[in-house]
């Protein structure tokens, strides 16, 4: 298992991420956000802020920038173009951009800058938005509303009443922001017309795209560069403000802009999840057969409604096994910063909800709530005919429950002060895959080039590349050199959607074929060191009828520095044979203190089947990482408003994450079937499951721990007291 390849320039500073770099001529750009959360822009008086030293521009809505709105993404969706118009929406939304030689020049002046509005009434508050909720638009093939029902069968209610076991609760869930360490930044410069962009996202040749619409250029006009990325999660996907805003200021300006958001501004001016309600009920036979199952969500959403958490669909949809099932998904419009996809986007929040009603249903039956999963296990997703491709979440809770010690009933234990509880869920998450083009090039030097355009945000898909490249070039992976993070190679899709393993890899496997069949090709032409024999290739060497000769010796012989060749994959006809998952089970420890209501998780262990597994030591980081942001869920994240629709702990004081000492040794399994009715490599998604099912497992935990159910994530001392 290789280490991580940019591991060592990272970790000494040598890795430059956008904002490192600097150019000749650079000026700053700081971006002016909204103080009103809903109105009109009415006056911007920016003459104090023109006239303060070292400012070279101030651009608002009234002095605007040249850019307009790009051609909605087939994958992210519509993307927000800020200083369009004087629409305010949100508190905190970029409404000016002050650009001066220096980022202190450019604060400062921004300071000076006096807005007025027309200010409107706000509707910011979730439980008010409740009653003016929207059939949420149809998503991932979804429509608002599902309803499969047994043919005997008229109404689901009656399912209900009929059940002999009905558990019925509504469970919420809150805001949060990706909060990459890298905030989101751009350094712009053109040259001759052409623009170049460092920026970090989740795929920069859908970013060039939106780039070129939004400023109304030719794609090939656009080089987007992002070799590095801190973090992302979802909330890289689109264009950011800042790249927008710099890319634009540097057309008028004639000379390079540098632009990032504060971290305060990382929590307005970019995107967030939604806050979730959602109502679960669950009617079960003696034995745990579900008989029923709805679930109807709302999550909010900004009042451009471009994205709406889907919860219902996310995990009813799916996860177990009934002839009866309804659920709805509804949109609550606020004015709120625009919420977006984040790491599981529906299967999060979703899974805090099914979870914690699965864990009420079992206690309720006075059953192993891993027996009460295991005996609704889905073949296939409900009211769909194409079974799982490949499922064996039964050995990830044989495996959970034997590494863990879990017992069929578990009971609290007592620690001293300490309340000591166990809990566990399940975890899913739809495995996907994206068009991609890899290139491989191979050089008259003995190595190969694997190249996408692509993004690795921190996932190890630089590591993946690497190990799949040399598999199926059959070299050493040392001889391989992954290159990503750059619009102008071939379009390698997203590093979103846990589909980056899937979709390059086959790309990978694609194009190394085409480059060794032209390798073969050139090899037995006329005049060429095997000129008319049949030749063959392995382990970097061709053999023909007595000769056998590296790769990198018949290029040169037949004058060539490299040979080049491109790959490109997408979902096809899988897709009609086969229902596509990858699966997990999630355990946990927690201790509760009996006098001060503080939770502690002591134990965490995942155990996840995604198919293949390319490096251990990657995924098992992903995998953590992933647990950690359930640990976070559950029991520290929430962006709070206040009454008037400002964030009130928009900064890492006030926005709890977890540090070390709040996350225990994390241990994680995989159980490896190769699924190769996916795809060739045979690795199904891991980046946003690792995360899913881990806040309804402490949530489980805790009840366990202390007769308390808390239906409501950040679960906070205030509910355990
Ligand atoms: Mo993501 S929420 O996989 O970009």
């Amino acid at each position: 298992m290789s280490d991580r390849l940019d591991a060592p320039l990272k970790v000494t500073g040598r890795a430059k991420y956008a904002m490192d770099h600097n150019l000749p001529g650079m000026a700053y750009g700081y971006v002016v956000v909204s103080t009103v959360a809903h109105g009109q822009v009415e006056t911007m008086d920016a003459d104090a802020a023109k006239e303060a030293p070292g400012v070279i521009a101030v651009y608002t809505p009234f002095e605007r920038l040249d850019l307009r709105t790009p051609p909605v993404s087939p994958i992210m969706g519509e993307t927000w173009v800020p200083l369009r118009n004087t629409d305010v929406d949100y508190y905190g939304q970029p409404i000016g951009f002050v650009v001066a030689n220096s980022f202190e020049q450019a604060r400062d002046a921004a300071m000076l800058v006096r807005v007025t509005y027309d200010e409107k009434p706000a509707l910011v508050s979730f439980d008010d938005g409740l009653a003016s909720a929207e059939d949420a638009p149809e998503s991932r093939g979804n429509p608002p509303q599902i309803e499969v029902l047994a043919d005997e069968v008229e109404s689901i209610e009656d399912v209900f009443a009929a059940a002999p076991f009905v558990v019925d609760h509504a469970y919420r869930t809150a805001t949060q922001n990706h909060a990459a360490m890298e905030p989101h930044s751009a350094v712009a410069v053109w040259d001759e017309g052409e623009l170049t962009v460092y920026t970090g996202n989740q795929g920069s040749n859908l970013i060039a795209t939106e780039l070129a619409g939004a400023l109304d250029l030719d794609v090939a006009a656009v080089h987007v560069i992002n070799p590095y990325v801190g973090g992302a999660f979802g909330g890289k996907g689109r264009t950011s403000t800042p790249a927008f805003l710099a890319a634009a200021a540097a057309r008028e300006l004639g000379r390079p802009v540098k632009a990032a958001l504060t971290r305060e501004q990382v929590f307005t001016a970019t995107a967030t999840r939604a806050t979730t309600l959602q109502k679960v009920t669950i009617g079960a036979d003696a034995d745990g057969t579900i008989l029923g199952l709805r679930h109807d969500s709302w999550s909010s959403t900004a009042m451009d409604r471009s994205f709406v958490e889907p919860t219902s669909h996310g995990t009813s949809r799916e996860w177990y096994a009934t002839k009866n099932l309804s659920i709805s998904q509804k949109m609550v419009p606020l004015n709120i910063p625009p919420t977006t996809f984040m790491r599981a986007p529906g299967e999060a929040p979703g899974s805090f909800a099914l979870e914690s009603a699965m864990d009420e249903l079992a206690l309720a039956l006075d059953m192993d709530p891993i027996e009460l999963r295991v005996r609704n296990s889905s073949l296939a997703p409900p009211g769909k005919d194409l079974q799982w491709s490949s499922k064996h979440l039964d050995e990830c809770f044989t495996v959970g429950a034997r590494e863990f010690g879990w017992s069929p009933r578990p009971n609290a234990r007592v620690e001293g002060d300490w309340l000591v509880g166990v809990g566990m869920a399940t975890a899913m998450f739809p495995a996907l895959r994206f068009p991609a083009t890899v290139g491989i090039t191979l050089h008259a030097d003995g190595t190969a080039e694997v190249a996408t355009s692509g993004a690795d945000p921190g996932t190890g898909l630089l590591n993946v590349m690497s190990s799949v490249g040399a598999e199926s070039l059959d070299l050493a992976p040392s001889r391989i050199t992954p290159r990503l993070g750059d619009s102008k190679l071939p379009p390698g899709g997203m590093s979103g959607g846990s589909t980056a393993t899937a979709s390059v890899g086959t790309a990978i496997m694609l194009a190394a074929s085409e480059v060794l069949d032209a390798l073969l090709a050139l090899a037995s032409a006329p005049g060429a060191p095997f000129a008319g024999q049949i030749v063959t290739y392995a382990d970097g060497l061709l053999h023909g009828d007595t000769d056998t000769m590296p790769f990198g010796e018949l290029l040169r012989a037949v004058g060539r520095e490299s040979l080049s060749a491109n790959g490109s994959s997408a979902p096809g006809e899988e897709l009609t044979k086969h229902s596509f998952s990858s699966f997990g089970a999630q355990f946990c420890e927690v201790r509760v203190h009996r006098l001060t209501g503080e939770a502690r998780v002591s134990r965490l262990l995942g155990v996840f089947d995604g198919g293949r597994i390319i490096n251990d030591k990657l995924a098992r980081s992903q995998i953590k990482g992933g647990m950690i942001w359930g640990v976070s869920a559950a029991l520290h994240e929430a962006l709070e408003l206040d009454g008037v629709g400002r964030f009130a702990n928009a900064d890492f004081a006030g926005y709890l994450l977890p540090v070390n000492a709040d996350i225990p040794d994390i241990d994680v399994h995989f159980v490896q079937y190769p699924d190769t009715f996916h795809n060739a490599v045979g690795a199904r998604g891991i980046g946003e499951i690792a995360t899913v099912g881990v806040a309804a497992a402490i949530a489980n935990a805790i009840h366990n721990a202390t007769g308390v159910r808390v239906r409501h994530i950040p679960i906070m001392v205030e509910d355990l007291l």
